[in-house]
Order: structure tokens, then C-alpha cells, then sequence
């Protein structure tokens, strides 16, 4: 899609469609929709007044422009309440109208910015809103469809067109552009099969997006986290003939000397359970198990992208989890780096024996804060549903960071609590800690024994994504699959990012 920016006439530009918004019942319509509706004789306001058209929110109505514009039709869309706007709602009705006019064929829009002294948002978060929504709406995955018929095709041009000066509306437009593509990178990451995105080839795409955007970049093979003792990453890898390996990436702008934060991301690129296996029943399903890594890599390009001015690392332990006569077992007892000895219960609870090493390693970097996102309970999704992420976190300002940057991205996060007496559940007999216990507070044990092996004094947070890392409906900015889920929350906490310090 491409996206141009234009200054001035309305009449003369040339589209399919216009798209213009409207609140629900307003009396008044918005300035650009007014201006539209006087030169094309009152139909916008005609269409209202007989009650065809009420502005709802995401209730859209097209009809037939005529001259002096020299774009054929008018897509109204509809805002909603003005009470209930938002940012999130205007991404969202930006989505919709181009899913519509994408789907009917009509693939290049004018959409003016709704210039309007009322308008609850500034021009520059209107701009951003509306190509960040537009974007997201229109992705799709066609890298494996080899028939140009079973491709929907793509949105050949948005223009933006503004009546005012534009130039700042560029820098917005250019930021909305970053976000999209680092959501939707982790959405191709996520959405690729399994056999193909294997751990080698997603620290090849890993290692891609550092050298594009100037970041440093290792991975940590076999030999080296032998070396280092990570025993329960390995634990977990020695059951797949696919190579795990950690990748390291750290976006470190000149002149920035503060500690990094630290984002470490479960990448399971297949989770079988293991030597527990799962059953069979929607067991492709768990190629997404590696959408928290996906959400680190995507966010990392974003941050590059968007020169942020702030140190990020990214920490992304790869691996499959399956059965084999290498495999780790229930009944193992593993020396994790931390040096604490797990006890395997369950090899199925392999993402947090993978995220405790990640977490132990990020103290090297003696981090201002680590934000992990992890495929990592069922039990959350029992406890929240598909849509929401479970928040649990040792730090109240963190965690109102989280809260405050998923308000803003319109992802959903719900905080969980963290008490040390959760710890009982996962007392082992002969170790100092067991993978797990009982079913009893699934989503919150698995973040208590990630807390064992977070740093001492690190303000830490823990997304639960096992629900919101694929769509199973679809959504105006969410179609049908991978979602991305993280990736515009922590590019929004990181964009307001304030020095915080160690306990
Ligand atoms: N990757 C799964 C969790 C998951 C479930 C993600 C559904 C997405 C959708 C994780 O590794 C797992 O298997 N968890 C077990 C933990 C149990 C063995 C304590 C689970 O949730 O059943
Ligand atoms: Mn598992
Ligand atoms: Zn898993």
C-alpha cells in the first residue's frame, strides 16, 4: 500500500473513494465532512437526516459522489459516541473503511484528515491513527499461496490529504509506517509454519532486521550455553534435532549510557509438550508458541525505526519442544543458570525452563526493567479469555506502565497477583523448585516460578499472551491469526520511557 501525503483541493484528487467520518449522532457534522457535503449538494447530509446512516461505531455507508469531485464515491464510516473516542476507535474505523473498499475491489482511497476544531484528537495522532490503522486492517500472509487468485489484493494507495501545513503530518505518517511493520513482521514470524520458521531461520530474520537497523546482534549456539550453564534452555532443546539457540539483539543509540531494558520473548517455534504430550486436537496451533519472541523482534525493529532514545535488548531463547530418545523428562532434575535445580513435572511447562535462563542472563546488562512476553498458560486463557493478557508483575510503576501503554495500543492487559505464598504450590521434594504443580492458579504459579530466577531488585513484568497471541475471529485491526499482541503496547511504554530505578 502505498501511502502519499497531499496538501489542498479535495475536488481534484483523484480515488475511487473518499472516506469520511462522522460521530454518532451529531448534529453537526465534522468541518471536512461539511466542506464535502456542500460542494456535492447536501447528499452526505440528506443520507443522515433520512436515518440510512447513523454513525455508529464502524457503521459505514457508501454513496455516489458527484461533481465537482473527481473521486467517485463517498464511504461514510462511523466514529461512534464522541464520549467513547479514541485513538484505538479511530485506528479501527480507519481499518474498516479500507477492509470495505478493499473487499469491493475499489483499492485507492483519499482519506482526508477530519479536519475540525472539535475534533477530540490533534492532527499529528489523527494522521499516525489512521495510516496505523489502514495498515494493520489490510495485512495478510501470502508468502505460501502460489495462485494470484487465493490472494486478496492488496490496497494500491492512500493518500492522506490535508488542508493544512503537512509537514509535521510526514513525521506522523512515517511513525505509523514503523509501528505497522513491526507488527506485522511479527505477525509473518508468527503465522510461518513450523517447519519452515525453525529456530535457525528465525534468528536469520532476527539477524536481518539488526543489520538493517544497526543494531548489535549474537546468538548464543549449543557450545556457548553449555558453557554458560543455561541447563534448563538446553533441557528443553536437547528433545529437537533442530538446533535451539538464543538470540541476543541490543539497539543501543549514541550517546545513551543509561541501563537498557530488557525484553525477553518465549520463542517454542513448536510446542508437542514433549515427552507430555499434547493431544492431537489443534496441536498445529502451537507454532505460535514463539509469538512473545516474534513481539521482541518486531518491537526491536520499531524501536530502531524509530530512534528511540533508549537502550532495548532483546533476549529470544529458540526451540522446539518435542519427544524424542534425547528428550527431558518428568522426573529430570535440571541446574538451571540461575544455579537453582528444577524438577520437571511437566514437559509440557517448557516455556517457562527456556524464559528462567533468558531471565538469569539478562542481569549482565543489570537492566533498568525486563518486560517478558510469553505463549505461556492455558490456565490464562481460562482465567481471561481469547482477547486479554494476564499482567503480573514485582513492580507497581511497571506494571502502571503496562497498564498505561496497553490503554493506549488498545491491546487488553489484566493484572494477576504475584504473593510469595503461591511459592508452596511449587515446593519440590528434592529439588529447589518444581516446573509445576496442580491446574490451581496455572497462569500465576507459572509467573512465580519466572520470579525466582528474575535478577534480584529488577522491576519485572510478565504478559501472559496465550490468548491474544492469535485472533480467532477477527477484528477491524486484527484479521484472523496472528495478532501481534505486544508489539504497539511496548513500542507505547517505550516511546514515554522515564529513568526507573532498581530497588
Ligand atoms: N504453550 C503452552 C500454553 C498455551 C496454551 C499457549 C494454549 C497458547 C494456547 C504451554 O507451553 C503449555 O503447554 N502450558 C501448559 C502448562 C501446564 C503443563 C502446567 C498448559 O497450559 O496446559
Ligand atoms: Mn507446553
Ligand atoms: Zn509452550
Amino acid at each position: 500500500m502505498e501511502i502519499t501525503l497531499q496538501k489542498g483541493d479535495f475536488t481534484t484528487v483523484e480515488a475511487e473513494a473518499f472516506v469520511l467520518f462522522h460521530f454518532e449522532q451529531d448534529d453537526r457534522l465534522l468541518e471536512t465532512t461539511a466542506a464535502v457535503n456542500d460542494a456535492v449538494g447536501s447528499i452526505i447530509g440528506q443520507v443522515i437526516e433520512a436515518g440510512d446512516f447513523r454513525g455508529e461505531h464502524l457503521e459505514h455507508f457508501l454513496l455516489y459522489s458527484q461533481e465537482p469531485l473527481a473521486t467517485k464515491r463517498i464511504l461514510l464510516m462511523g466514529l461512534g459516541k464522541r464520549e467513547k473516542f479514541s485513538a484505538h476507535a479511530l485506528r479501527e474505523a480507519a481499518a474498516q473503511s479500507l477492509r470495505t473498499l478493499r473487499d469491493r475491489r475499489q483499492p485507492r482511497a483519499v482519506l482526508p484528515i477530519p479536519l475540525d476544531s472539535k475534533f477530540p484528537l490533534d492532527l499529528e495522532d489523527t494522521a499516525e491513527a489512521c495510516v496505523l490503522g489502514g495498515m494493520l486492517g489490510q495485512y495478510q500472509f501470502t508468502e505460501l499461496r502460489t495462485r494470484e487468485r487465493d490472494k486478496i489484493k492488496d490496497f494500491d494507495s492512500l493518500i492522506i490529504l490535508a488542508q493544512k501545513e503537512t509537514t509535521e503530518l510526514v513525521g506522523s505518517i512515517d511513525r505509523a509506517t514503523a509501528m505497522a511493520e513491526g507488527i506485522n513482521l511479527a505477525r509473518d514470524l508468527v503465522t510461518l509454519p513450523p517447519n519452515l520458521a525453525t529456530p535457525t531461520m528465525l534468528a536469520e530474520r532476527a539477524k536481518d532486521v539488526a543489520a538493517q537497523f544497526g543494531m548489535n546482534f549474537h546468538v548464543i549456539q549449543k557450545a556457548e550455553a553449555e558453557k554458560l550453564g543455561m541447563g534448563s534452555f538446553l533441557a528443553v532443546a536437547q528433545g529437537s534435532e533442530e538446533p535451539g539457540l538464543m538470540v541476543v539483539m541490543e539497539y543501543e543509540p549514541s550517546g545513551e549510557d543509561k541501563p537498557p531494558v530488557v525484553l525477553v520473548g518465549k520463542g517454542i517455534t513448536f510446542d508437542s509438550g514433549g515427552i507430555s504430550i499434547k493431544p492431537a486436537k489443534d496441536m498445529d496451533r502451537m507454532k505460535h508458541d514463539m509469538a512473545g519472541a516474534a513481539a521482541v523482534i518486531g518491537t526491536m525493529q520499531t524501536v530502531a525505526a524509530l530512534n528511540l532514545p533508549l537502550r532495548v535488548v532483546g533476549l529470544v531463547p529458540l526451540t522446539e519442544n518435542l519427544p524424542s530418545g534425547k528428550a527431558y523428562k518428568p522426573g529430570d532434575v535440571i541446574q538451571s543458570l540461575s544455579g537453582l535445580n528444577i524438577e520437571v513435572i511437566n514437559t509440557d511447562a517448557e516455556g517457562r525452563m527456556i524464559l528462567a535462563d533468558a531471565l538469569t542472563y539478562a542481569e549482565r546488562y543489570q537492566p533498568q526493567a525486563i518486560v517478558d512476553l510469553a505463549t505461556l498458560t492455558g490456565a490464562c486463557v481460562i482465567a481471561l479469555g481469547d482477547n486479554v493478557a494476564g499482567l503480573m508483575s514485582n513492580n507497581d510503576t511497571l506494571q502502571a506502565r503496562v497498564e498505561a501503554a496497553g490503554e493506549k495500543s488498545g491491546e487488553k492487559v489484566w493484572p494477576l497477583p504475584l504473593w510469595d505464598s503461591y511459592f508452596e504450590l511449587l515446593k519440590s521434594n528434592i529439588a529447589d523448585l518444581k516446573n509445576v504443580d496442580g491446574r490451581k492458579a496455572g497462569a500465576i504459579t507459572a509467573a512465580v516460578f519466572l520470579k525466582q530466577f528474575v535478577p534480584e531488585g529488577v522491576p519485572w513484568a510478565h504478559l501472559d499472551i496465550a490468548g491474544c497471541a492469535w485472533e480467532e475471529k477477527g477484528s477491524p485491526l486484527v484479521p484472523k491469526g496472528a495478532s501481534g499482541m505486544g508489539v504497539h503496547l511496548l513500542i507505547r511504554m517505550l516511546q514515554e520511557w522515564e529513568p526507573l530505578g532498581r530497588d
